[in-house]
């Protein structure tokens, strides 16, 4: 049987800016949560790789980011590597927005 988990909140939706990615912690697993032109997503805080960079630290263009640890580059919205297909994907996690505020549903 499946457990429903309560939305966590994030924070509000103003906390950040278009373009822009903030670091997010619950229950001691870090998150980055993006604003992009079509709304909010949500990955993995910390890259697969061994440099294991804090994606919030990450360069975003569009609807991608470049990973300030080995600069390889993935897509925000499916968290494939779009620079080397052959590494793992980014965990994606769905963000809703309700009220002026972002929540995180894992
Ligand atoms: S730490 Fe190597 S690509 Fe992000």
């Amino acid at each position: 049987m499946n457990e429903e988990i309560d939305p966590i909140l994030v924070g509000e939706t103003d906390d950040i800016e278009i373009g822009s990615v903030e670091s997010f912690e619950h229950e001691d697993i870090t998150y980055a949560v993006y604003h992009l032109e079509p709304g909010y997503f949500c990955t993995q805080g910390i890259c697969n790789c061994e440099d294991r960079a804090p994606l919030s630290e990450s360069e975003i263009e569009g609807e991608e980011l470049e990973c300030v640890g080995c600069g390889n580059t993935y897509s925000i919205v499916s968290g494939d590597c779009i620079s080397d297909p052959e590494l793992d994907a980014l965990k994606i996690y769905e963000i809703s927005e309700e009220d002026g505020n972002l929540y995180l549903n894992i």
